[in-house]
């Protein structure tokens, strides 16, 4: 029986669990949950039989590897495998996937939230903004972006993009305006939605140089990843610019003192939530599972990002 540990500290939506169990019983396979752990130590102890792992933003380092002799394969429910070391999965011949597509709705709708948001001041009875009739940037358009451009579109919103990896007649045809430069686009939208993944060329990317160039009054929008972000620019962002603001799923490590002296300009969640939906967790969960079931079975590589 192939042994299969899904282990996540931020577990998914209890229908997600019962059916990712359901699919795997059914399959022949033995699946065990690890929900919520507190120390990669646990998480070592919980892999040592696993042939199969399902993850979400799970650390999965050389460490873990080292400590799950039998496991052939990774899948990681979600788009960024930013938290996967996919070098050393390589050199163990581990498979390591995604589940593209499958959670973007989620983190597009988180995104609009978050921007109706900043634009009502929070909510505090003080008159704020619409979104229709302004300029949203979306900064990379995958499946999260081409979401965003969709809601946006509803909102009445004019939309622009940049993302030299994507064939710009295929933006087009979601009548979206392209720019061919970045600086562009950050000079022009009152929003701009970041949505790059987090490596070594996009790490610290969004700095003062490119920041500086937002429009007066605009709002950055980061349900990507902290990590894409200068915080020294960011911070001399705030300190230089009183009508900056900056909304993110994934709080910035010097959240504290942002919070504190700029309140009014900026949401951190309280953890990342842009992928906390039922159905989100349903479709990663059971696309996970599948991916699994068809590389064991079929060696189905479809997917495979190592
Ligand atoms: C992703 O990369 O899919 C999102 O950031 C969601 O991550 P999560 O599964 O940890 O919520």
């Amino acid at each position: 029986m192939t042994k299969v540990v899904v282990a996540t500290v931020k577990p998914f939506a209890k229908a997600a669990v019962n059916q990712i169990a359901s699919i795997f019983e059914k399959a022949g396979y033995e699946c065990s949950f690890f929900e919520k752990y507190e120390s990669q130590n646990d998480l070592k102890k919980a892999v040592a039989e696993a042939e199969a792992l399902i993850i979400r933003s799970d650390k999965i380092t050389e460490e873990i590897m080292d400590a799950a002799p039998k496991l052939k394969i990774v899948v990681r429910a979600g788009a960024g495998f930013d938290n996967v070391d996919l070098a050393a999965a390589t050199a163990r011949n581990i498979v390591v996937m995604n589940t593209p597509g499958q959670n973007s709705n989620a983190v597009a709708e988180l995104v609009l939230g978050m921007m109706v948001f900043q634009a009502r001041n929070h909510f505090n009875g003080k008159p704020g903004t619409e979104l229709k009739g302004k300029k949203i940037g979306i900064h990379a358009y995958g499946h999260v972006g081409k979401n965003v451009a969709r809601i946006a579109k509803g909102f009445g919103m004019e939309v622009f993009a940049f993302d030299p990896f994507v064939d710009k007649a295929a933006i087009e045809a979601d009548d979206v305006t392209v720019f061919d430069s970045v600086d562009e686009m950050y000079r022009t939208c009152d929003y701009v939605s970041l949505h790059i993944p987090a490596n070594k060329h996009t790490i610290q990317s969004i700095n003062y140089g490119l920041l500086s160039k937002m429009k007066n009054g605009a709002t950055l929008i980061n349900t990507a990843r902290k990590e894409v972000i200068d915080e020294e620019g960011l911070l001399k962002m705030f300190r230089e610019r009183a009508d900056f603001n900056y909304v993110a799923d994934i709080a910035p490590d010097n959240r504290e003192t942002i919070e504190k002296d700029f309140a009014g300009r900026c949401f951190f969640t309280p953890k990342k939530m842009g992928a906390q939906t039922a159905e989100a967790n349903i479709n990663a969960g059971i696309a996970a599972t599948n991916q699994i079931i068809a590389f064991i079975e079929n060696g189905d590589t479809t997917f495979k990002v190592n």
